[in-house]
């Protein structure tokens, strides 16, 4: 029996949640592993602030150079978050021998077969639970829990300041930046929010997600990626009116030689699993080919719950340390070796049904010209919606579409935008059925 011996890097949200379960659930995880784990150093710029708990038992610093170098860290947990300098911390520890568990999706999404690399070759774990679905052990779940599938289709609720958002607008009415500034408060948003909103974060996951989910290389800057950012109190009413809850999704499915990897808020229908799941909650659908649909449901974001999945992480190496890694599985669930460079469909390839919400004049002929074009692109609606006029305002008009080519959508679109009485101000939403 050896203990393993932590070091934090960031005591923030996650690293004070991870430090508050090391230290009031000792017993506990000591008898899960047979073995202690052990909180002996922690770094953060701010060391006068108090996270209402006891580190007396911890040496602090200021230096993160100091746990990656320390003798007596076994492993360094790097909460510090984003690409840099988190990334040269980790292959700095890695290179010092330690091991690592990291929350950071945007270090795993961007640098991870560097550092999966850098760990595999000098017999180190690395675990990044934590980095997709807070506190909900998707990850686990499709490495492990899912090995014996050949994975269909991953549709996710990835991004809980998102989704906290959304919920709030459709449920109170609220104002998006009111709702933004309640989630920073939560602890739930990035340390820059446009991460959450614009949907890069949703993509980061999306990324990690689908390279484990159909062994391949993690391509995060193929993603398609758009936020939440354009969707109106308008757009949130109309889609409820045809049944529909508006949701930012991270989509992943392969097509033979390509994978497609989407990100964008997206139509549900009411009464799918999917659309149910609010506030920062987040949920992953993966579909496998034996098992069929499974969901993992949880907080996706805030201390107690990351800090739950992180904890994880180490207690999974503690039971490997010190004899060796040989027994974990490999970080993306499939040999190095046997992992592929798999291209990013196209978007312009992707199949999709549309909502289409476009701002126009009221007057005679404009519904017989917008469908007219749509007829010219062999687009079928299946739904078509125009609601009162507002003062001297255009007024919109929403289209619900039966699935069609991207790049014919967008083409349709470019014509219809292109007319006099429609204005360019046009969204474009994708909408999703599902089986579960
Ligand atoms: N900013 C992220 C979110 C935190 O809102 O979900 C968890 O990764």
């Amino acid at each position: 029996m050896s203990e393993l011996r932590v070091g934090l890097l960031g005591l923030g949200t996650i690293g004070t949640g991870v430090a508050r379960i090391l230290l009031q659930q000792e017993s506990l995880i000591s008898r899960r592993l047979g073995k202690p784990v052990r909180l002996v150093a922690a770094a953060d710029r701010d060391l006068t602030r108090d996270r209402g708990i006891d580190l007396s038992g911890v040496r602090l610093g200021d230096d993160a150079m100091d746990v990656v170098r320390a003798e007596d860290v076994d492993l360094v947990v790097e909460l510090i978050g984003g690409y840099e300098p988190a990334r040269s911390f980790v292959v700095a520890a890695l290179e010092h021998g330690k091991h690592v568990v990291t929350a950071n999706k945007a270090l795993i999404a961007k640098h991870g077969e560097e550092l999966f690399a850098l760990a595999a070759d000098r017999g180190l774990a690395i675990g990044f639970e934590a980095a997709v679905g807070g506190g909900i052990p998707c990850l686990k779940a499709l490495r492990e829990g899912c090995a014996a599938n050949a994975i269909q289709s991953i549709y996710g609720i990835l991004n809980g300041t998102c989704n906290f958002i959304l919920t709030k607008m459709e449920q109170e009415g609220a104002a998006y930046d009111a709702v933004l500034r309640e989630a920073q408060a939560l602890g739930y948003a990035e340390a820059d929010p446009t991460f959450d909103v614009e949907g890069i974060d949703t993509a980061h996951k999306l990324a990690i997600l689908a390279g484990m989910a159909f062994g391949a290389r993690i391509r995060f800057d193929e993603v398609y990626t758009e936020g939440i950012n354009r969707i109106t109190p308008v757009d949130i009413a109309a889609a409820a009116e045809l049944g529909y809850r508006i949701k930012l999704l991270g989509i992943a499915k392969p097509h033979d030689e390509q994978i497609e990897m989407r990100v964008h808020p997206t139509l549900v229908p009411f009464d799918s699993q999917l659309a149910n799941v609010n506030d920062s909650y987040n949920a992953v659908m993966i579909s496998g080919d034996f098992v069929e649909h499974t969901m993992y449901f949880g907080r996706g974001a805030g201390e107690r719950p990351t800090a739950s999945a992180v904890v994880a992480d180490i207690m999974d190496i503690a039971r490997a340390h010190p004899d060796g890694i040989g027994h974990l599985p490999p970080p993306m669930g499939f040999v190095d070796q046997a992992r592929r460079d798999l291209a990013t469909m196209p978007m312009a390839d992707v199949a999709c049904e549309y909502y289409v919400r476009l701002m126009v004049r009221d007057e005679p002929g404009v519904i017989a010209a917008v469908t007219s074009i749509l007829a010219d692109h062999r687009i079928s609606l299946e739904a078509i919606m125009q609601k009162e006029r507002h003062a001297t305002n255009n007024v919109p008009v929403v289209m619900l579409t039966h699935e069609t080519r991207e790049g014919n959508l967008q083409a349709a679109i470019a014509r219809i935008t292109a007319l006099d009485a429609v204005g360019d101000d046009a969204l474009i939403l994708r909408k999703e059925s599902f089986a579960a």
